[in-house]
């Protein structure tokens, strides 16, 4: 890591370093390990043409899941909240356009699961497990609530993306490369009382549909 970096870029960069031979997704393991899903999720984004800050969205979703030891001993028995675990962390140098897809990134599971008959079929089992754990699908009056959430779309996007980034083996772009894009797109401070106010707002649990 670069030492120059701000002390958030060098914890995310920490905790994404120690998920390289971590299973992803607890028992029901995966076939990647979590770091390996997260590279491979913002390479689709990249492959995309999506921007930067989505790229980091899709690099930082799971991050709730190593928020702390506490988190980390829950086991895939219980929903761990971690798109919501996430974000105290990532709202320190991250604005609603990384933030919200992360925060909507279950949410949009549970759309797609209700929207798309065949989306289902398309999930691995670890994914169908979290599901039900989640609320299952969603229902048809939350479903147009999620719809209209001005970053519904990005969340669709990346839940796509997260889907598909569980192939074992796959060549991605380093860490590194991730964090310097990363490093682009995290915004400096704010003072007390003006920007990381509204951030600080946007953190409540209001925004979550139907979980
Ligand atoms: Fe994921």
């Amino acid at each position: 890591m670069n030492a120059a970096l701000p002390p958030l870029m060098d914890r995310i960069g920490h905790m994404l370093a120690r998920q390289a031979d971590r299973a992803y997704e607890g028992q029901r393991t995966e076939s990647v390990s979590a770091l390996a899903h997260a590279l491979q999720c913002a390479q689709l984004a990249e492959w995309a043409g999506a921007s930067n800050s989505l790229v980091a969205a899709a690099l930082l979703h799971d991050i709730g899941h190593f928020a702390d030891d506490e988190v980390m001993s829950l086991g895939d028995a219980v929903d761990d909240e971690h798109e919501l675990r996430a974000l105290p962390l990532l709202a320190e140098g991250f604005g609603p356009a990384v933030l919200e897809p992360i925060r909507l990134h279950v949410a949009a599971k549970r759309y797609l699961v209700a929207a798309e008959p065949a989306y289902l079929s398309t999930l691995s089992p670890a994914s169908v497990h979290s599901l039900m754990l989640q609320g299952g699908p969603m229902r048809p009056d939350e479903c147009e609530a999620f719809a209209a959430r001005p970053h519904a779309a990005d969340a669709i996007a990346l839940r796509r993306w997260d889907d598909l980034a569980k192939e074992p083996g796959r060549p991605t772009p380093s860490l590194d490369y991730y964090l310097a894009l990363l490093a682009e797109v995290v915004q400096p401070p704010a003072g007390l009382g003006g920007r990381s106010g509204q951030r600080v707002a946007s953190l409540d649990h209001e925004g979550v549909v139907g979980r």
